[in-house]
């Protein structure tokens, strides 16, 4: 190819490239949803519905991938430096908004360096118990606690997961100390509330239910606002209701992209993602363990930022008062 016409081919696939055209077969393979905590878990839980959902709308087969550990910021910080092609997106929870607060040396900046895709849903969560625990309600648990302050071992999914957060806080109001005991994810975690080797753990319904329902944990109370929307489950009481008024940690799911993400690609992908939440055997799935489904503004690139931002700004204030940090 003589020089003319290699310029003359650069020239037009970088007009395409700007114009969007080179995106127009977009997806031409299959796509990434990271997952930054372990398999079997709430968040991988998710994102694999929300891979069976996308697969329609996307044409193109969606793989869910578990990059654990860091309470999830080592998951955000592989999708942060991903090739910002659409190809590597990131599902993760209200740890984007924690972890600024929380960690002093991040290899990433939240806002700054994701594309936001959309939210995807809030998951209330619970506090549950090991099955040999004597308690048998939240009033007989408070007790127990303030019996043993200093000596309960309270699971999480690392620095900056929902699960430490809830534990953060429940600790806060309840002025108890307990030894957090971390894992790269709840589903361990539940593995080991399950036989006994830890005393409790917050834990989101989505991974939560199905145990309780199988009375493989004991479930003391609610931590978000709202009791479960569950049959099974509606007669257990929230944490604010039962004498920690005004306690309440609810997870919220979202999808982002590596910053430079392009905007036709970008567009492409919130289009599915909107097709794909309103399909509904994915609503069913996710409404029987308790979660609910975004519909508003914030299912849109600038209302997910927003929202983020603000639950970064909010989340700041609290763990400024907790006096937490990570390395
Ligand atoms: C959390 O506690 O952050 C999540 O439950 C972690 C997970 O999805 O495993």
């Amino acid at each position: 190819m003589n020089m003319l016409s290699k310029r003359a081919t650069w020239l037009v696939s970088a007009l395409a490239f700007t114009s969007g055209a080179a995106w127009a077969e977009f997806p031409d393979r299959p796509i990434t949803l990271v997952v930054p905590f372990a398999a079997g878990g709430p968040s991988d839980k998710i994102a694999r519905d929300l891979a069976e959902a996308l697969r329609k709308p996307l044409a193109q087969t969606v793989l869910v991938d578990n990059t654990a550990g860091a309470g999830g910021t080592i998951g955000s910080a592989r999708v942060a430096r991903a090739n910002p092609d659409g190809y590597t997106l990131l599902v993760h929870h209200i740890g984007m908004a924690t972890a600024p607060s929380l960690y002093k040396k991040l290899p990433f900046k939240t806002p700054d360096d994701f594309e936001f895709l959309g939210l995807v849903n809030e998951a209330p969560s619970t506090l549950i118990g090991r099955p040999t625990l004597a308690a048998s309600s939240f009033a007989e648990l408070r007790t127990w606690i303030s019996e043993n302050d200093g000596k309960i071992n309270l699971a999480n999914a690392g620095v900056g997961s929902a699960s430490h957060l809830c534990a953060l806080m429940l600790q806060s109001a309840m002025k108890s100390t307990m030894t957090a005991v971390p894992y790269k994810g709840t589903a361990p975690a539940m593995n080991d509330l399950m036989g006994g080797q830890v005393d409790l753990m917050c834990e989101q319904a989505t991974n939560a239910v199905p145990q309780i329902e199988g009375k493989k944990v004991k479930v003391y109370a609610v931590t978000s606002a709202r009791r479960l929307a569950l049959p099974a489950l509606a007669q257990v009481p929230t944490l604010s209701e039962s004498g920690l008024n005004g306690f309440d940690v609810q997870v919220w799911h979202g999808v982002y992209a590596p910053r430079g993400t392009p905007p036709a690609v970008l567009a492409r992908l919130n289009a599915a993602l909107q097709t794909a939440l309103r399909e509904p055997d994915l609503i069913k799935r996710q409404e029987a363990l308790g979660l609910r489904i975004v519909t508003d503004e914030r299912l849109t690139p600038a209302g997910h930022r927003q929202f983020v931002e603000q639950e970064i700004e909010r989340w700041s204030k609290v763990i400024q008062k907790s006096g937490v940090t990570a390395e």
